[in-house]
């Protein structure tokens, strides 16, 4: 082979264990980091990992493919940042449905500083889920996150006020049929508590040490954390649902990256981001924030939306897998 193809070729194998490196940064439900790689030459191909989702909130795997999904972005922002064009072809294999996505890293291409910045953000961003600050999101900020998912096939809806009254009902709903239930208690406590050494999960650290007393929608987790909140809340936090036209495999894996453009957007912009599922888990609660849309589609996921306390350190960030347990190299 010709130096200068050897020396491409080795620049898209760098390019694609960067772009796998990025992905395990992704959010996913619970931090179950649900995905699988495998890189082959020019191309990777992603996998959900089903021993990784989550057999009680999630049997239909909707949120372990849309977790999916953001990695899949986040591999995609890391190959613009890394001047490769990508070819992605989505569910390439109607015969094996745990096989997401092929993304091939073709020609070379100018990088362009937008690239760059996502990249960074993508070490930048994570989920805190601290009371949101006084100050009002400006609507323009909202506007640009809504296009981030837009140009991703998804949509989101900003709830109006009266809305987040419903939505709360729902949650709550939501988190009493899941509490009661012995299977999804066991589920939870497998994947949060403690310092989660193993690299996937939800440490304690991260857990509020009490339940909040507002009214506004949240997420418990089935026992106390040790973050201490203030419990203050300030009516400024915005929530929206993401939402699309379909309830197939491929729109999940699309709300996945809308996910990710859309937490990406918004982490630039200053503001931070606390997915809420459990009313998406329950097919009852479901139902009830689809009919928040009035017919627009189908609901992935709760979104809260805050002005992020600037002077403050956040909270840590999560743990994650070694690469090595989610890339396999052919
Ligand atoms: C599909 C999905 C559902 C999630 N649901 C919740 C939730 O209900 N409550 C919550 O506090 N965080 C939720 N999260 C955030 C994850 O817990 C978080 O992404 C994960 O623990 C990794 O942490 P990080 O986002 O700080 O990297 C969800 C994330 C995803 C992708």
């Amino acid at each position: 082979m010709p130096t200068v193809q050897i020396a491409d070729a080795q620049a898209v194998t760098r390019a694609l264990a960067h772009a796998t490196t990025a992905a395990s940064h992704a959010p996913s439900i619970h931090n179950t980091q649900p995905w699988r790689w495998r890189a082959r030459g020019d191309h990777l191909e992603l996998f959900l990992d089903e021993s990784r989702s989550l057999a009680v909130s999630d049997p239909d795997h909707r949120l372990a493919i849309l977790s999916c999904g953001a990695a899949l972005h986040h591999a995609l922002v890391s190959l613009a940042a890394d001047g490769r064009h990508a070819t992605v072809t989505r569910l390439p294999d109607k015969a094996e449905p745990t096989h997401l996505a092929t993304v091939c890293a073709d020609a070379g291409i100018p990088v362009e500083a937008s690239a760059i910045r996502h990249l960074q953000t993508i070490a930048l961003r994570h989920t805190d889920r601290r009371p949101v600050q006084s100050a009002a999101i400006d609507a323009q900020k909202l506007g640009s996150i809504a296009a981030a998912a837009e140009s991703q096939n998804t949509s989101l809806h900003v709830l109006r006020p009266r809305q987040i009254f419903d939505l709360a009902s729902a949650t709550d709903r939501a988190q009493k049929i899941e509490s009661e239930d012995e299977a999804w208690q066991a589920e939870m406590n497998y994947w949060t508590g403690d310092d989660r050494t193993l690299g996937t999960g939800i440490p304690d650290t991260i857990v509020a040490r009490e339940a909040s007393q507002t009214t506004e929608p949240g997420r418990e987790f089935g026992h106390p954390g040790k973050m201490a909140i203030a419990d203050t809340h300030h009516r400024t936090a915005v929530f929206a649902i993401l939402y699309g036209p379909g309830d197939d495999d491929l729109d999940w894996l699309r709300a996945g990256e809308a996910l990710s453009a859309a937490w990406l957007k918004a982490t630039e912009l200053g503001l931070s981001v606390v997915p809420l599922s459990a009313t998406i888990e329950v097919t009852a609660t479901r139902e009830a924030v689809r009919q928040l849309l009035s017919g627009l589609g189908h609901p992935y996921l709760v979104l809260r939306f805050g002005l992020t306390d600037a002077d403050t350190a956040g909270p840590p960030a999560s743990p994650r897998l070694p690469v090595e347990r989610t890339v396999l190299q052919l």
